[in-house]
């Protein structure tokens, strides 16, 4: 069979490959990038249910409009609106199937073949397949643990012209990372000035342990004059709610907006009515709160957890800043006392000790380090993240 030529660009995700290890019976897991499934509010999502079909069966079951349906479009500008975002309008937004919808739209919108993007190194690996697949050149901005280097990351746009670039502000995936208030600003005010694309996806902001962290991008750009009209935010309800629902959003300037909705007509035509009229419901019911208090609670002690787990176990043997939310540990090997020093070979040596995680050189565009390494404490509780800590010591 002849395939697409664009398929060359693109190689099955070395993480999926470890993924089909994980199977082995006993296995601690730190290798996932999702909420754990013990902490879904089944009863709210069970209620939501009940009262799309009792109260707007028509909607929640017939095709639907490809913006979106009305009544979660509605919840979704007052969702953005108790985060900041004051100005979302429903109409302003588009509901996608997963974020990761909305990624893919912005590469089938914005992307011609040999298209620079610029992205954060690391990032979401799925992203830069997504963009790889559609053409673009995708390039590293390097980061610390304030996020994008704002400096580095204007000299990249001015050196490359790219046709966006692609950040994710808030507890990175994988780095954890939370840009400054400063960078964000600095961000914004380069969009404008350079007339540059900046997306932002902000699946993690909600989950934050303590302190709330900075505004989003979005949220900010009402005293950044100009800075909307080059701003793209993505969310999702994967994160705190259920991924299984498939609800993300995009809020973007008017014509980018037409046009990914055209291309979505294509696509799915529309995001499920049926998981659209829940989400709505659960939203209108006034539960989330309650549901991001509970999550945030969990994720902070599990994340406590790790952070004095490793240090114990691991010592001078590994790097890491704490995360102050998100689902990530990012840390790096450090070779002292003659460790290990390559995450790859660790993270095989730790699947026969009983634990997984994800090594962290596929999560770079460029350049890859060798020494990183991504650990999620969403899904295994205390005891696990302790016996699991252990194991990696004794593979080191
Ligand atoms: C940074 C980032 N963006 C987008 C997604 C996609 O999420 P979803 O399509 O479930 O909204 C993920 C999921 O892991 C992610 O980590």
């Amino acid at each position: 069979m002849q395939f697409a030529d664009r398929l060359n660009n693109v190689e099955t995700s070395a993480i999926r490959e470890l993924f089909k290890l994980l199977g082995k019976p006993g296995i601690i897991s730190f290798a996932g990038g999702f909420p754990d499934s013990a902490m879904f509010d089944v009863d709210g999502i069970r209620e939501a249910v009940n009262l799309a079909l009792s109260e707007e069966a028509g909607g929640a079951l017939q095709y639907g409009a490809t913006e979106g349906y009305n009544p979660l479009r509605e919840q979704l500008a007052a969702f953005m609106a108790s985060k900041g975002a004051k100005d979302v309008t429903p109409e302003g937004l588009i509901v996608t199937t997963g974020s990761q919808q909305a990624l893919d739209l912005i590469g089938k919108t914005l992307i011609n073949p040999g298209d620079k993007v610029i992205v954060e190194g690391p990032t979401f690996l799925a992203t830069i397949q997504c963009f790889r697949l559609y053409g673009a050149q995708v390039i590293a901005a390097p980061i610390d643990a304030q996020g994008v280097k704002a400096d580095a990351l204007e000299q990249l746009v001015a050196e490359h012209k790219p046709k966006f670039v692609y950040l994710i502000p808030t507890f990175g995936n994988p780095s954890g990372a939370t840009l400054s208030l400063a960078r964000r600003k600095q961000v914004l005010e380069m969009a404008v000035r350079t007339q540059t694309v900046v997306i932002e996806d902000d699946p993690y902001g909600d989950l934050y342990f303590g302190e709330a962290p900075p505004p989003s991008l979005l949220a900010l750009s009402s005293q950044v004059p100009g800075s909307r009209d080059w701003l793209v935010h993505c969310g999702s309800l994967s994160k705190v709610l259920s991924p299984g629902l498939r609800v993300g959003w995009m809020i973007a300037p008017p014509e980018l907006l037409a046009k990914a909705t055209m291309c979505k007509q294509f696509s799915d035509a529309h995001t499920s009515t049926f998981a659209q009229a829940t989400a709505a419901q659960y939203l209108k019911a006034g539960r989330m709160p309650a549901t991001l208090a509970h999550v945030r609670q969990v994720y902070a002690e599990r994340a406590r957890v790790m952070g004095e787990s490793l240090k114990r176990e691991l010592g001078d043997a590994i790097e890491f800043t704490q995360p102050g939310g998100g689902l990530f540990f990012w840390a790096r090997l450090t070779g002292a006392n003659g460790k290990l020093k390559d995450a790859g070979e660790l993270a095989k040596r730790a699947i026969d000790k009983g634990v997984a995680f994800v090594p962290g050189a596929p999560f770079f565009a460029s350049n890859p380090d060798h020494a990183t390494l991504r650990l999620s404490f969403a899904t295994a509780d205390v005891a696990k993240i302790e016996e699991g800590v252990g194991r990696l010591g004794q593979a080191i």
